[in-house]
């Protein structure tokens, strides 16, 4: 096996934000850090509108998984002011705040419910009649009957935060190697490296797999050692605000739309993303239904949309773990730390999933906040909903 390289401090297995975010952070500790992707940034990275919503998107049942939403958005601010002086680029946030609003009387429950839900675990949101919510944004339908307004709930342009961060590593001198990984490499007791689709052998001291939906792809991953990861795809839209409509929208909008819910995003450069569907399903192919889903939801909510170019469709896929929750730690593989599964949140657990495993690289150690979140949760049995380990693969 051809090896060119010296054995790096870490290897990355996957170029997405979570990756490259970790790669960076890595190496402003002064590791030596490699990062293997054939095209780094273009997978579920490419696709997120970059929503950075842990109040307003809270789910029942993930009040623990809340905390490190909350962590994770706590740090953006810092986290992109630090990549912009260190890469030179923008990074695309927006400190723009979430307007969640609702069309119809069963919508309007749907939100009061998740309202008190907010209030009981202490968190900032503020209930709005639909005057009020029109007042905030002039180009919501009369329709909309209410709706929440979460002053804390930003947005990053995740497409300038890729490019940001593949600078932001190329300064820091992290070697970003653009082919695929035919083999994860072990030794009798531990992961030691890669071997790539040319023949070549890296070799490392850990290695980080953070390949989203491709996780449980990686030939020779010992079974078991990290959860499966299931592919949720998620159709997704790209329009453009010409000048004379701007702003259109001035924040995020989250819709709950007769029963379903969805959301706009828009860019301070003027895109406006709208998304997204959300099937079990292991295809990008975008379709007619999805796209149509999505103008109907968002032209109900905001009716000047049919005004906008529509500038591109897309679809990736989320990667989803047994209990939809990230998988961020060492796993029973000595040399093998994941980070992986992030599901609807990666862009925003960016920030703390690459400095927990920059920490854990370095020093042995995670902090508290991501501790429940470690891989052999699953080996215990105690997240995996009686799920076997490989059950479902991504292909
Ligand atoms: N975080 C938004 C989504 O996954 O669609």
């Amino acid at each position: 096996m051809a090896s060119t390289s010296p054995p790096a401090d870490a290897l990355v297995i996957g170029g997405g934000v979570i990756g490259l975010a970790i790669a960076w952070r890595a190496a402003v500790r002064g590791l030596s850090v490699t990062v293997v992707d054939p095209a780094p940034g273009r997978g579920a990275s490419h696709a997120a509108a970059g929503m950075l919503t842990p109040v307003s998107e809270l789910q029942y049942g993930e009040e623990a998984l809340l905390r490190l939403n909350m962590d994770s958005a706590d740090r953006y601010a810092a986290f992109a002011a630090e990549l912009e002086e260190a890469s030179g680029l923008p990074s695309g946030y927006r400190a723009c705040g979430t307007l969640a609003v609702a069309l119809d009387a069963d919508d309007r429950a749907v939100l009061k419910e998740l309202h008190a839900f907010q209030e009981r675990l202490g968190l900032a949101s503020t209930w709005l009649t639909s005057r009020e919510c029109r007042r905030l944004e002039p180009m919501l339908s009369p329709a909309v009957s209410g709706g929440l307004h979460v002053e804390a709930d930003h947005q990053i342009d995740n497409r300038r935060l890729v490019v940001a961060l593949l600078a932001a590593c190329e300064r820091a001198g992290v070697a970003v190697v653009r082919r695929r990984v035919a083999e994860l490499v072990t030794d009798a007791e531990r992961a030691t490296g890669v071997r790539l689709d040319d023949g070549t052998a890296l070799t490392a001291a850990q290695v980080v797999l953070a390949a989203g939906c491709e996780t449980n792809r990686l030939p020779g991953l010992p079974p078991g050692v990290v959860p499966a990861i299931r592919p949720v795809k998620g159709e997704i839209l790209r329009l453009r605000v010409p000048e004379a409509y701007a702003p259109f929208l001035s924040r995020n909008v989250r819709g709950v739309v007769k029963g379903g819910s969805m959301y706009l995003v828009p860019r301070a450069d003027g895109e406006l993303v709208i998304g997204a569907t959300e099937h079990e399903l292991d295809d990008t192919v975008v379709t007619a239904g999805g796209v149509y889903e999505l103008l109907r939801d968002a032209h109900e909510l905001v009716p000047g949309i049919t005004e906008l170019p529509l500038v591109e469709t897309h679809a990736g896929l989320r990667p989803g773990s047994p209990d939809n929750a990230p998988v961020i730690g060492a796993t029973a593989l000595p040399g093998l730390i994941a980070a992986t599964g992030h599901y609807r949140h990666g862009i925003l657990l960016t920030p703390v999933t690459a400095e927990a495993v920059a920490e854990l690289l370095t020093d042995g150690t995670v902090p508290d906040v991501v501790r429940p979140w470690g891989p052999l949760r699953f080996a215990l049995g105690d997240a995996s909903g009686g799920r076997p380990l490989q059950e479902v693969s991504c292909a």
